[in-house]
């Protein structure tokens, strides 16, 4: 696999990234992941608009490529042949060489990035698309700035274990008794023609597939609420489930050991999935 770091097309093997990155040391770096269809990047801009934004909230610098991020996504598409996939993208704020609390000068120490692909065939045709997942509810114990996409990824990966533990496929997150996002997606109910969804805060990370989604759902005439929701309320909701850049719509079809309805996926995140599938493509 050819992957990129700052500037360079090189080999895996060869792609070095210094011991004192302070992504590495502190978590102090920000990704982005965004699928490939079809050998085609899907919402794009959004990633990249909220890859600016994650920056800009951190104080963090843009990197020199950022200009030419849809260029070195293309590159890589090509170089590694992905026809069904990912890229990932992280920026952090570098090196300087040392380790500090304190923030280089951004003068002197320039943020790396990475981008690699992983082919993943098969993406849009997905088993979980059609079984549905099963997730269940644990505390949302991150930091206050989750609308900030940091690599700070333990919690979410904590989070995935305790539900593969359960026999199950992920863990939504409850802050103060209402559901805050899925470990790596956002979270929806359905109620009748209804969809609900928590409403956008500090609380949650924007999904990029979230504003898509959301963006379709009012076009073909379904009503939305952006509102929290407890687990109770999933619980006794019509249909529930998660989107995200890697899952797109997956129908949610249990959550803590209650079925919902009849355990199949619902036919609005089946409808929506193919809506944005359809979009996508
Ligand atoms: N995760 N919420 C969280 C906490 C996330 O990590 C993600 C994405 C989302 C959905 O955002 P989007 O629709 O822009 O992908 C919501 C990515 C896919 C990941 O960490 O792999």
């Amino acid at each position: 696999r050819t992957v990129y770091v700052n500037g360079e097309y090189l080999p895996e093997e060869d792609a070095k990234v210094s011991i004192f990155d302070r992504s590495f040391l502190m978590a102090d770096g920000v990704y982005e992941v965004t699928s490939v269809l079809g050998g085609k990047l899907i919402d794009f801009d959004g990633h990249l608009a909220r890859l600016e934004r994650s920056l800009a909230e951190l104080d963090m610098a843009k990197p020199e490529a950022f200009d030419d991020l849809l260029a070195i996504h293309r590159k890589l598409v090509e170089l590694n042949g992905i026809d069904e996939g990912m890229i990932y993208l992280q920026v952090s704020r570098g090196s300087a060489g040392d380790r500090d609390f304190v923030f280089p000068d951004p003068e002197v120490v320039k943020p790396t990035l990475v981008l690699f692909t992983q082919s993943k065939p098969g993406l849009a045709d997905s088993p979980a698309a059609k079984t549905g997942i099963k997730v269940i509810s644990i505390d949302d114990i991150r930091w206050g700035r989750r609308d900030i996409k940091t690599v700070q990824l333990l919690y979410p990966s904590m989070g995935k274990m305790m539900a593969k533990k359960a026999g199950c496929d992920d863990a939504w997150l409850v802050e103060d008794g209402f559901v805050t996002e899925g470990t790596s997606n956002n979270a929806y109910i359905v109620k009748g023609n209804k969809i609900i969804t928590r409403h956008l805060s500090n609380d949650i990370l924007h999904g990029i597939t979230r504003a898509a989604v959301l963006r379709f759902a009012r076009e073909a005439q379904m009503e939305v609420e952006e509102r929290a929701f407890t687990i109770e309320e999933a619980q006794a909701a019509d249909e529930a489930f998660i989107t995200s850049a890697s899952t797109f719509v997956f129908p949610v079809v249990e959550i803590d050991g209650v079925q919902l309805g009849n355990g199949a996926p619902g036919p609005v995140a089946t409808r929506l999935r193919d809506i944005y599938l359809d979009e996508s493509l």
